[in-house]
């Protein structure tokens, strides 16, 4: 899908009652995840005559959606998740937008949702970041979340996809996205549950997958856990990755692991940009399915030394416990592992601009 440069123009209607200064100072000074959001949000409407229309960024607020709109029935529904730095000339950026254009296309053919252009994604972020630019926060790792979002609006009960579609981009002040900070966090393996199958949503990034999520996440917390752990729906022997980010393993011999793009897992832009630093690194990695036994074994007898979580909230936090039924294990001596905390620091300081952005990584908003 092609836009123009003009199409892609979105109008701005600013909020009459901003934030006071004093209480988004406030707010800046110690965020937390996805409780506190913005002044305006950023929108592009769709519908089958006339395709992606009336872009505009108008004031945050609750939107008023009819009992019968089909995402509150079928879930057709899809969101991204990217965060913009401000670094220290007080310049705004965000990392690999295009990745996250592109996965929101993918996600968007498999949950039969409309397709939306590169022009008009980070046309919608840099117009938001642009007007809410005051609320990029300056303290230590934090940035400003942004979520963009696409549902079926139609108001309709028969099942097919939805005629009208909206697509909206919202934005919130974030620290790290655990409460205990950069700290090893402990996974709970679910045997009993799956998040994905072949064929199925795995590998979109669709609300629905999440719901599917929210029973096995509760177990983990029932058991002491932050994260809950999913095996292959196929077998239930490989990893395939947490509730909300990718796995990687670090064995005690140098060499990396994590398991492949299977169908079945979220394709991860953390995760493909740690595996490219790896290799600018020339440590040996494998991208292939890994057993749970491996794992529990590895932990066991030393051959694993360090095991971590990645994704845009989560950034790379360790893992420093593995449990499940029948076992729970402490990985190394349960601290943060160096491998994953200088993988953490070569991926932050680009994110920051404190490094070079040899890859051309970083997309500049204000
Ligand atoms: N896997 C799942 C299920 C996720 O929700 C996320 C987060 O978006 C990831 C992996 C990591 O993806 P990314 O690095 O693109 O944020
Ligand atoms: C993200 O990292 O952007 C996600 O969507 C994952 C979720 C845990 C917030």
């Amino acid at each position: 899908m092609s836009t123009t440069a003009d199409e892609a123009t979105f109008t701005i209607t600013r909020t009459t009652r901003p934030t006071p200064d004093a209480e988004r100072e406030a707010a800046l000074a110690a965020p937390k995840f996805g409780i506190r959001f913005t002044d305006h949000m950023a929108r592009i409407s769709w519908n089958v005559e006339e395709g992606w229309t009336n872009r505009r960024v108008e004031p945050y607020g609750p939107l008023q959606l009819d009992p019968a709109t089909a995402v509150l029935h079928y879930g057709q529904e899809i969101f991204e998740g990217l965060k913009a730095y401000r670094h220290e000339d007080g310049s705004v950026w965000s990392f690999r937008p295009e990745a996250n254009a592109d996965r929101l296309r993918r996600s968007a053919r498999r949950l039969a949702l409309p397709e939306l252009s590169d022009a008009d994604f980070l046309g919608a972020i840099e117009a938001l970041v642009r007007v809410d630019a005051a609320w990029v926060p300056t303290v230590e790792e934090s940035s400003l979340y942004l979520r963009p979002f696409m549902y079926a609006s139609e108001v309709f009960l028969g099942v097919r996809s939805a005629r009208e579609v909206e697509f909206l981009v919202i934005a919130s002040p974030v620290g790290p996205y655990f409460s205990g900070g950069v700290q090893p966090v402990s996974i709970w393996v679910t045997t009993e549950y799956h998040r994905a199958g072949p064929g199925g949503t795995g590998a979109a990034k669709c609300g629905g997958n999440y719901a599917a999520s929210l029973l096995p996440q509760q177990i983990a917390y029932d058991n002491g856990c932050e994260q809950v752990c999913f095996l292959d729906a196929r077998t239930g022997t490989y990893l395939e990755e947490l509730g909300g980010m990718n796995v990687f393993v670090v064995l005690a011999d140098g060499r990396i692991a994590t398991p492949e793009q299977s169908g079945t897992i979220l394709e991860g832009i953390t995760r493909s940009s740690v595996l490219t630093l790896l290799a600018e690194e020339g440590r040996e990695v494998e991208e292939r399915p890994i057993a749970l036994a491996e794992l529990r074994a590895g932990i066991e007898d030393g051959t694993i030394a360090e095991v971590f979580a990645c994704g845009t909230a989560a950034v790379l936090t360790p893992i420093g416990r593995l449990a499940g039924e029948g076992f729970d294990l402490t990985i190394g001596d349960g601290s943060a592992g160096a491998t994953t905390m200088a993988l953490r620091e070569r991926l932050t300081d680009i994110q920051y601009g404190r490094a070079e952005d040899t890859y051309g990584w970083m997309h500049r908003l204000v």
